[in-house]
C-alpha cells in the first residue's frame, strides 16, 4: 500500500470541530503484510470481540480482526487495492461456528466467492485463503455467507475499495458503512427476533455509521468531498438527505457512472453501494446532520420521521473545489437484440405460523433447482415482485444493466449487482454470463434470503 492512498482514505479528525461532538473514528485500512506493491495481502481472524455501541456498555460481537491489530472492530478493516492488484486474504476462523467470506460485487473466480455453492464452510480452527484480482474500480464489501442474517448482524462485515487512475479530485474521500443494531438497554445485542424482524429484516433501534452512533465529522468550507456509502444493514433502507446540500451521484455498485446525476435524496437498499460528491458551499445556520428519511417499502410500515445518521460541522475554509471533470467513465449500454431470452423470477411471500417464508418461482432455498445457462450468453432477467414489499435483488459474480421498471427505462445507467425491486413491480435487467461456476442470487434482506428467497445460477462452459 502506498502512503498516498492511505492518506486519501483516512478522513481527518483533527481541526477545531467543537461543533461536531464526538468525532467519528475512521475505520482502519487493513494491513498489507507483503512488500509487493501489486499484491495486497491481508490476514484476518474471525473471532469474538467487544465494542461499545452505547458508551461504557460493551456489547459482545464477532469481528474480522486484522491479525496485525491488537483488537477487532465493527466494521472490519477496509481493504484497499488498486485496480489490477492481486488481493490475497487469509481467514482464520476462531469463531465457535463455521463461516466464509463473500466478496460482494467483485468479479472473481468462483473458488473465491465465499458462498456455500463455491466452497466448503470454514470450520472453527480452520484457515482458508481467498485470492482474486481487483478487476473493477469501485466500492465493494465483504461478509460471511452462512447464516448471514446472524453473522453480519453480530459485526462481521467490512468495506473493500478499489482505486483507479483518474479519480475525481476531492479534498476528502470518506467511506461510510451504514448499519443498524437492535440493542438492549444494557448495550448488548438483543437476542430476540420478532415477527416484524423476519418480515422486514431485523430492524435495529440504533443507527450506526462505521460502527458508531451519533458521531460527527468536520468538513472544510468551500471544499468538495467524496462519500462512499455501503448499506450493510440486514433490512433497513437508508434514504439519505443533507439539508441545503445535494448529492452528485458519481458511482454505484459496479463503479463510476458515465453520466453522474444530482439528487437531494439517495435511497440505498441493503447490499447496495453509492458514491457521491458533495460541495460544502452552504454553511448552515443551524446544526446540520445527514439524515435518513422514511421510504415506503411496503407492509404499511409507519413513518418514524427523519433520523440523524451523522452530524456535519463546517470548519475553516479549505482549498476551493476544482471544476468538475468534463468527462466521466466511458461506458455504453450493452446492445440487447430483439428476441433475447427472458427468464422470469417471481418473488413472493407467504405467512406461516412461525413467520413468513419467501419464494423465488415458488421455490424455497435450499430446495431450489439451479438455473442452467451458458458462459458468454446474454439474457434478460425479469424480476416480478408480487410481494407487498420491496426486495433488493442481488446476483453474485457479475454485473447487470437495468433495462426497465414496469416497462419504463431507468433514469440512469451504470453497472449494478444489487437493485431494489419495488413491491408489485417488474424490473428487467440484461446480464452476460461471464465466469463459469455455481453463483448465487438472492434478496439482500438477509432474513428473506435465509428464509427461502435465494437461488443458484449454474454458468456452464459455452
Ligand atoms: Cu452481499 Cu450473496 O451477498
Ligand atoms: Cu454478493
Ligand atoms: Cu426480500
Amino acid at each position: 500500500m502506498r502512503p498516498l492512498l492511505l492518506a486519501l482514505l483516512v478522513a481527518g479528525c483533527g481541526g477545531g470541530g467543537a461543533a461536531v461532538g464526538t468525532p467519528l473514528k475512521d475505520i482502519a485500512v487493513a494491513t498489507d503484510v507483503d512488500a509487493d506493491p501489486k499484491v495486497v495481502s491481508v490476514r484476518l481472524i474471525a473471532e469474538a470481540g467487544t465494542t461499545e455501541y452505547l458508551d461504557g456498555k460493551p456489547a459482545d460481537v464477532w469481528v474480522f480482526r486484522d491479525a496485525a491489530a491488537p483488537a477487532g472492530t465493527v466494521p472490519a478493516p477496509t481493504i484497499v487495492a488498486r485496480q489490477g492488484d492481486l488481493i490475497v486474504v487469509t481467514l482464520e476462523n476462531r469463531l465457535p461456528v463455521e463461516t466464509t467470506i463473500h466478496w460482494h460485487g467483485l468479479r472473481l473466480p468462483i473458488g473465491a466467492d465465499g458462498s456455500p455453492t463455491s466452497q466448503p464452510p470454514i470450520q472453527p480452527g480452520e484457515t482458508y485463503e481467498y485470492r482474486f484480482p481487483a478487476a473493477d474500480v469501485g466500492t465493494f464489501w465483504y461478509h460471511p455467507h452462512l447464516r448471514a442474517h446472524e453473522q453480519i448482524e453480530r459485526g462481521l462485515y467490512g468495506a473493500l475499495v478499489v482505486l483507479g487512475d483518474g479519480e475525481p479530485q476531492v479534498a476528502k474521500d470518506r467511506t461510510f458503512v451504514l448499519d443498524d443494531v437492535k440493542l438492549e438497554a444494557s448495550g448488548k445485542l438483543s437476542t430476540e427476533t420478532d415477527l416484524l424482524d423476519l418480515m422486514l429484516g431485523r430492524q435495529g433501534n440504533v443507527l450506526l455509521v462505521n460502527g458508531q452512533r451519533g458521531e460527527g465529522i468536520e468538513v472544510a468550507q468551500g471544499t468538495r468531498e467524496r462519500w462512499r456509502f455501503v448499506n450493510a444493514a440486514n433490512g433497513r433502507y437508508f434514504n439519505l438527505a443533507l439539508a441545503g446540500h445535494s448529492f452528485l451521484v458519481i458511482a454505484w455498485d459496479g463503479g463510476l457512472l458515465p453520466e453522474p446525476y444530482r439528487v437531494d435524496r439517495l435511497l440505498i437498499a441493503p447490499g447496495e453501494r453509492y458514491e457521491v460528491l458533495i460541495d460544502f458551499d452552504a454553511p448552515p445556520a443551524a446544526a446540520l446532520a445527514l439524515q435518513t428519511l422514511h421510504h415506503d417499502r411496503g407492509h404499511d410500515v409507519p413513518d418514524p420521521g427523519p433520523k440523524d445518521v451523522l452530524h456535519v460541522a463546517y470548519g475553516r475554509a479549505g482549498e476551493p473545489a476544482p471544476a468538475l471533470p468534463g468527462s466521466w467513465r466511458s461506458l455504453t449500454p450493452t446492445p440487447v437484440p430483439a428476441g433475447t431470452t427472458v427468464r422470469t423470477f417471481t418473488l413472493d411471500e407467504l405467512d406461516m405460523p412461525d413467520g413468513p417464508v419467501f419464494f423465488i418461482n415458488d421455490r424455497v432455498w435450499p430446495y431450489d433447482e439451479p438455473v442452467m445457462v451458458r458462459q458468454g450468453d446474454l439474457e434478460i432477467w425479469e424480476i416480478d415482485n408480487q410481494a407487498e414489499m420491496d426486495h433488493p435483488f442481488h446476483l453474485h459474480g457479475m454485473f447487470f444493466e437495468v433495462q426497465s421498471i414496469d416497462g419504463q427505462p431507468p433514469a440512469h445507467f451504470g453497472w449494478k449487482d444489487t437493485v431494489n425491486v419495488p413491491m408489485q413491480s417488474k424490473l428487467r435487467f440484461a446480464v452476460r454470463y461471464e465466469p463459469q461456476g455455481m453463483w448465487m442470487f438472492h434478496c439482500h434482506i438477509l432474513e428473506h434470503a435465509e428464509r427461502g428467497m435465494m437461488g443458484e445460477l449454474h454458468v456452464m462452459p459455452p
